[in-house]
């Protein structure tokens, strides 16, 4: 393997699911490249239904804790993001991404017009309500994992947080009528010295049995 394999490897291999992390803070120029890897996450069809919430607020992350199982990442954390998605999807949502592109790349908008009709049947008019959420909130799974392995390769401890009530999230933070939902969280900063699992064997199935070839 050469190095940076090595490195990858190494990294992954020495991030965990971090129970408890100590104060310190992460550098800017690390959040900025963590940040970085939030709006650079590709997504189906380029859409990026979402928005990823830093709450730097400790007294917002006070009131989040006893809605997410009293976990203490969630105020102990250098940084905490909350992955909330689009509540539903409209046309509007995919003629901001159309006319995003005709700018960013120069295209004019009668070129896109073929693309803007698949997005609308495919995600706008083609799914339910309850089908929209799911295609968006597996958008934002995609930006949780991204994240994860970047900050491993920075040598920042993260823990992913499904244990969190979402509702609650959405009324402490104030998403109720922005259009957007919790999903998951993430909180991210440096293990704590005495943190046991970081000693924890990695359990998981080997990988030639959950990567096949046929
Ligand atoms: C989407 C997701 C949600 C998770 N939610 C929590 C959580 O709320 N609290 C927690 O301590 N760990 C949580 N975990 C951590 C997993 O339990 C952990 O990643 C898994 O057991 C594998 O261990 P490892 O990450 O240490 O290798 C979550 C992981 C993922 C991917």
């Amino acid at each position: 393997m050469s190095s940076s394999t090595t490195s990858v490897s190494q990294a992954l291999h020495w991030r965990y699911a971090t129970k408890k992390f100590d104060t310190r803070k992460i550098p800017d120029a690390t959040w900025e490249v963590l940040r970085q890897s939030l709006s650079l996450t590709p997504s189906s069809y380029g859409l990026q239904p979402w928005k990823f919430v830093v709450v730097e607020n400790p007294a917002l992350r006070a009131k989040l804790k006893p809605h997410s199982w009293d976990q203490t990442q969630i105020v102990d954390a250098s940084h905490l993001v909350v992955f909330t998605h689009r509540t539903e999807i409209t046309e509007a949502d995919v003629n901001r991404f159309t006319q995003l592109i005709s700018t960013v790349r120069g295209v004019p908008a009668e070129k896109i017009e073929p693309y803007r009709q698949m997005m609308l049947g495919g995600v706008v008019k083609g799914k339910d309500a309850a089908g929209q959420k799911e295609w968006a909130a597996r958008q934002l799974y995609i930006a949780l994992g991204q994240l994860m392995a970047v900050a491993a390769v920075l040598e920042i401890d993260t823990c992913a947080l499904e244990g969190i009530d979402p509702a609650k999230y959405d009324e402490i933070l104030g998403f109720k009528g922005t259009g957007y939902q919790t999903v998951v969280a993430c909180a991210l900063g440096y293990r704590a010295t005495d943190d046991q699992y970081a000693q924890a064997q990695k359990v998981r199935f080997p990988t030639d049995q959950v990567v096949t070839k046929l």
